[in-house]
């Protein structure tokens, strides 16, 4: 039988990392693709659906690789493909506040899905709102 370790947490048993306090590659995988099978799915993300092309398949898979790093664990996206230069990445991809928020209600609609913390999840919706906000490139 195999023994599982228990995720790290610090002196004060909090876990050193957000990645760890997600439950690891698995819930960042199941939040990444709760994320785009919602966006598929609600009608109230059309406009962020008409966005991307016609599978996300890349997508999911690059979101996935890219919130393992961003939330302190394994550095996928970097190793594959360097810097993320977010910005820069989504400029081919016309950005308003109306694709912003329907980006946040989209991803936090998929954190309460799988399960996130609620004391995490709120923080993230902070985090993920001044990352979305600083990609907007359309008024
Ligand atoms: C603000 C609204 C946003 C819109 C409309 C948007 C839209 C898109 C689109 C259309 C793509 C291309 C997908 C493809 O390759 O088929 C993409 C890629 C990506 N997005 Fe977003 N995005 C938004 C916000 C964000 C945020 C906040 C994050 C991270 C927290 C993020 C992370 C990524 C990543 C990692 C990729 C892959 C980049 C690459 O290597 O090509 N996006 N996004």
């Amino acid at each position: 039988m195999q023994i599982q370790e228990p995720p790290p947490r610090n002196e004060a048993g909090e876990f050193t990392t957000p990645f760890e306090w997600m439950g690891g590659e698995v819930r960042v995988h199941a939040l990444a693709e709760r994320f785009y099978d919602l966006m598929d799915l609600e009608p109230g993300y059309r406009e962020l659906r008409a966005t991307h092309g016609s599978t996300l398949d890349g997508a999911r898979q690059k979101l996935f690789w890219f919130l393992c790093g961003w939330l302190g664990g394994p550095q996928h996206y970097v190793e594959r493909f360097g810097h993320p230069r977010l910005r820069m990445r989504h400029m081919p991809f016309a950005i308003g506040i109306l694709e912003r928020d329907q980006w946040l209600a989209c991803m936090d609609q998929a954190m309460g899905d799988v399960g996130v913390d609620p004391a995490l999840r709120e923080r993230l919706r902070q985090s993920f709102f001044q990352t979305a906000d600083w990609m907007r490139n359309t008024p």
